[in-house]
């Protein structure tokens, strides 16, 4: 954090430290709250922006957005005002990295740590937010990551148990039931094409596991079938495979 020179106040109040961060539309300043003496965050349109009401507008709605959900791991916004001719949203000042900044440099992460950072994001969200963030994800592709990496034998392996399953050990073709391409028959079946091989391999260890409950009767009965090499090959292939019925990404 870069410390302020020449102090800056905002609404007699609001006293500028340190600067945290430059956003896509707004700076994010460390400062001191004059009249309650504790740090906030003050997140400042950039002055060239205000002067576009629609920008202004859109600025103000993630204000009133943000300051009408109240969790423990959602941080509050305390007020929002007008000064030195441009906007400003003061929040609860949190101390420590962002998360955009852990993935920017420690990714992959590892996925016990990344399984936690996700449940406390799921915690914060309500029953609706849930049903409006699987509706929206419902509609969007795979994210189709690089196909290079691979070995090509472990792929041919994965294809095979994809396609044909194996007898000897009980292991059903996934494509009975995810489609012939991965493409999934949504809501009920996810799809499987071009999802991280990361992604595929947690999952189906979860099942191993018994830590992912639901779908015992199906994916807990495939997953355990499964070893470790055929997990792996499984991820390798279905990380590479794009279907044709997914629909586009939204714009
Ligand atoms: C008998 C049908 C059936 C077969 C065969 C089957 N699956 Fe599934 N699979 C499902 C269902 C149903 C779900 C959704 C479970 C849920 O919502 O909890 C699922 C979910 C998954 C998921 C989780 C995906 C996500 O985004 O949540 C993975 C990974 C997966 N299956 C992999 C496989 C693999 C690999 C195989 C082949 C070895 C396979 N499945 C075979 C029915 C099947």
């Amino acid at each position: 954090m870069q410390p302020i020179e020449v102090p800056q106040v905002f609404s007699n109040r609001y006293e500028l430290t340190h600067r945290i961060a430059r956003g896509g539309m707004a700076d994010v300043y460390r400062a001191r709250d004059r009249l309650l003496d504790r740090p906030v965050a003050l997140k400042i349109l950039f002055p060239e922006l205000s002067v576009d009401r629609a920008f202004v507008e859109r600025f103000r709605r993630e204000a009133q957005a943000a300051a009408n959900l109240s969790h423990p791991n959602i941080v509050p916004v305390f007020d929002w005002g007008q000064s030195e001719s441009t906007y400003f949203i003061v929040m609860e000042y949190v101390d420590g990295e962002a998360l955009s900044a852990i993935i920017r440099t420690q990714a992959p992460l590892d996925q016990t740590q990344a399984a936690s950072i996700t449940a406390d994001i799921a915690k914060a969200l309500s029953t609706d937010d849930v049903a409006d963030v699987t509706a929206y994800y419902s509609g969007v592709t795979a994210p189709f990551p690089p196909l290079a990496t691979a070995d090509p034998s472990l792929v041919r392996r994965g294809e095979q148990l994809a396609t044909l399953g194996e007898a000897t050990k009980n292991i059903p073709a996934c494509n009975n039931c995810h489609g012939p391409d991965g493409s999934g028959e949504p809501p009920a079946i996810p799809y499987l094409a071009g999802q991280y091989t990361q992604y595929i391999a947690f999952e189906l260890h979860s099942w191993q596991r018994a830590d992912r409950k639901n779908s015992p009767e199906y994916m807990a009965m495939v997953a355990t079938k499964l070893d470790d090499q055929d997990v792996a090959a499984l991820a390798a292939y279905f990380q590479q495979i794009r279907a044709t019925n997914q629909p586009a990404v939204p714009k």
